[in-house]
């Protein structure tokens, strides 16, 4: 198709071929990516009068828009803009103009066709969504959503208009409160595209429809419902039970500290019977309202923090990478399985290494599973996760390890086996990065086992892998840049978030989690409930309180790991005696179905009562359970900055989101503690000092940022 005319500067072209076929292509020149700008919005909108003149004219019969990317259409509106909006006022007139503007496409007077062939997100969908027609390729990158509310915000260039319209209520709160993507099948079952075509012939089949429409041989697509979902969207009772149901669910599902579902609900609600004008003005409203909120500036944070982590790496180590092309896992337990499946999911050959049969069997049963799982989610088609399983093989030896251009173990987390395993994955495959997946020993000891010690960082997965968004990027004292840079994109092609780590011991994620699940035991140690632990921090949002953490983790994994901690890190890391208490009781915790919950055939049968009997009662007020848990944690995390164990406050939040689901809408640890106040959190871990013991006592930096009036931020 046609690329960007040369004067163009925010990245849109346009041409008319000998059809009188008008092409509009999208093409930034500075990004991989697309994303509405808002110099590209004005680019448009200037485009757009000359368009009107030219179809006034004659000279054109249809629109087209399409990406000049291959593979990705449109990625959103522009985040830094987002970021940029300081009051409401702004807000509600940065999405009133991106109304307007899609607007004037919407009354084109030709028949106007999105054709999308990649990611088409955000912004991008609330232009298709003004088009006549939609086109969308078949390719595994292309898919339809409307992710705002995952920033806090709501569609704001028409999308809560526009959408319901198209599929029906019922399918515009689906996608609008979930913030899913919709891929191409489904989004042609609810009619938000007219035709998927292969993605091979995607430039020719755009063409042919675009005949067809010329033709007058096409009918837009109406949402097509059948009698009950008629009655739920087309009476005013029917549509009180579907606004009802939406509520509910969006409490189960994001809880209560999200406004912006509840309001993206009120506005749909709202705009029903609306004229057009007052509907869009309705949406405006709300968008600038939502962007001021504390909640979304938190998640427009954590996005940009993703965003840039990615970008972590100096150039000039950057472009030492080495593209992975085949990869070996050693060790086929709970995280080996785990990160075959996930390489395979991204189309990466992987050997799966075991020195158990049965081992084995149970990882590449578990790498299935999870392949099978994506393809239930809609992720990819059943075929497509056949054709990924195919991508594991699994062995006893070494031989089909050659070749590899990166090895991860994730065996026993004993120095000496892993020392060896790695030597042995040198001489299989002696080009390759060896990466270990060690949660406490030192990566710079186990290079120590191996010939090419420059060869060798740390890549630590979360459990579960195919989950958690997170991977700790460990480079010891030794490890060649190219190394680090090959591991670090290893981590981005897995879809993964890199963060820089040292070599400590813990690294971060679990250093600071250390802490704080060591102080839930001293709680319960101290009289109070379980449920009043957990409960105090999950009403903060955690995900789980970090009792029901501990259960996942289990107690004999957590004891070692305590241990560790306690070693490198002593008194203020000695643990409570509650996981020894726990273990001589026959509990492990959710794996034998023994922990601070009950769980009967795998599920959560809630606290178990006869746990609080095992120690002692009458705790500590619920606003000290939850001060004592997070402040212990904010006060490691200074530690580990003076350290240097992140380059900074920013990749602690993004790291603790990311690894231990730390709530995003408080914007990751150290932003809330700098909302908190950091002379507050001084001062009550000064008390707890004195009055509890010395694990409390604060860290130098953070009595120098209390006794300087300065906060985490202020560092940054
Ligand atoms: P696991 O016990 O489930 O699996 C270990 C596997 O390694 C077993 O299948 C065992 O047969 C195999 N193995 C042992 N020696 C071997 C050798 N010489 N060659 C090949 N395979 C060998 O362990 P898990 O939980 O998967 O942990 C593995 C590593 O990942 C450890 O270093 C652990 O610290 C780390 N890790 C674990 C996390 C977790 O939550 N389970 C989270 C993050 C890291």
């Amino acid at each position: 198709m046609n690329g960007p005319t040369s004067e163009s500067t925010a990245g849109l072209g346009f041409d008319v071929d000998h059809d009188h076929v008008g092409w509009l292509t999208l093409d930034r020149p500075d990004s991989s990516v697309n994303t509405l700008t808002p110099a590209l919005m004005q680019e448009l909108d200037a485009l757009l009068s000359q368009l009107e003149s030219r179809i006034a004219n004659g000279q054109i019969l249809a629109l087209v828009i399409h990406s000049g990317k291959e593979g990705s259409f449109i990625a959103g509106a522009d985040i830094e803009a987002i970021a940029a909006l300081s009051t409401a006022a702004e807000a509600r007139a940065a999405s009133a103009e991106g109304q307007r503007i899609f607007r004037r496409v919407e009354r084109l007077r030709v028949p106007t066709i999105a054709a999308i062939d990649g990611a088409c997100m955000g912004g991008g969908t609330e232009l298709v969504l003004h088009c006549d027609y939609r086109v969308a390729s078949d390719r595994d990158s292309t898919a339809i959503g409307l992710p705002e509310v995952r920033l806090g915000i709501l569609p704001g260039f028409g999308g809560t208009v526009k959408l319901p319209a198209l599929v029906g209520m019922q399918n515009a709160l689906g996608i609008i409160l979930s913030g899913k993507a919709v891929r191409p099948s489904r989004a042609r079952r609810m009619g938000l595209v007219d035709l998927v075509v292969p993605a091979a012939r995607f430039s020719t089949a755009t063409r042919e429809f675009v005949r067809e429409v010329i033709g007058g041989r096409v009918e837009k697509s109406a949402p097509s419902l059948g009698f009950g979902q008629r009655m739920l969207e087309r009476t005013g009772p029917g549509r009180r039970i579907m606004f009802g149901a939406a509520r509910k669910q969006t409490v189960v599902e994001a809880g209560t500290f999200y406004p912006a579902p509840y309001k993206a609900i009120d506005v749909l609600a709202g705009a029903v019977g609306m004229k057009a004008d007052d509907a869009y003005a309705l949406e405006a409203e709300a968008l600038g309202e939502l962007a001021v909120t504390a909640e979304s500036r938190s998640l427009v944070r954590v996005f940009r923090l993703s965003q840039s982590a990615r970008r972590a790496l100096p150039e000039d180590v950057a472009r030492l990478k080495r593209p992975v092309r085949k990869m070996g896992v050693i060790g086929a337990g709970t995280m080996g399985g785990a990160i075959a499946e996930l390489a395979a999911a991204r189309d990466i050959p992987v050997v799966l290494k075991d020195i158990d049969q049965e081992a084995l069997d149970s990882g590449l049963r578990h790498a299935g599973d999870l392949l099978r799982k994506a393809a239930a989610a809609k992720v990819f088609s059943e075929e497509k996760a056949s054709l990924k399983f195919a991508l594991i093989t699994g062995t006893l030896d070494y031989d089909a390890m050659e070749g590899a251009d990166a090895v991860v173990e994730a065996v026993v987390e004993r120095m000496a086996v892993k020392q060896q395993v790695l030597r042995e994955a040198e001489s299989a495959a002696p080009e390759a990065v060896l990466a270990t997946n060690t949660s406490s020993l030192s990566v710079d000891g186990m290079a120590s086992g191996v010939e090419r010690p420059g060869s060798v960082l740390g890549l630590h997965f979360f459990n579960p892998v195919h989950k958690m968004p997170l991977v700790e990027v460990i480079a010891g004292p030794r490890t060649d840049p190219g190394t680090l840079a090959t591991g670090f994109g290893l981590v981005l092609a897995l879809g993964k978030t890199p963060v820089l780590v040292a070599d400590r011991p813990g690294f971060l994620v679990n250093r600071l989690l250390g802490p704080y699940l060591n102080e839930a035991g001293f709680l319960l140690e101290g009289g109070s409930a379980v449920e009043d632990i957990d409960g105090a921090l999950e009403a903060f949002g955690m995900p789980m309180g970090p009792l029901r953490l501990l259960d996942e983790i289990g107690f004999d994994v957590a004891r070692h790991a305590s241990r560790e901690l306690s070693a490198a890190f002593g008194e203020r890391m000695q643990p409570s005696g509650v996981l020894d208490g726990m273990i001589e009781d026959g509990r492990l915790g959710r794996k034998n179905g023994l922990g601070f919950h009950r769980y009967e055939n795998g599920r959560d049968g809630g606290a178990d009562p006869t746990v609080d009997r095992l120690f002692g009662s009458g705790g500590s007020p619920t606003d000290e359970i939850g001060r004592r848990c997070l402040y212990v944690m904010v006060n490691e995390a200074a530690y580990a900055l003076e350290e240097q164990v992140v380059d900074g406050p920013d990749p602690v939040d993004l790291a603790m989101v990311m690894g231990t689901g730390f709530p995003p809408f408080r914007g990751g640890l150290l932003r809330w503690a700098d909302v908190e106040g950091i002379r507050t959190i001084h001062d009550a871990l000064s008390d707890y000092a004195d009055r509890i013991g010395n694990r409390f006592a604060p860290a130098p930096l953070l009595a120098l940022l209390a006794e300087q009036n300065r906060t985490f931020t202020d560092i940054t």
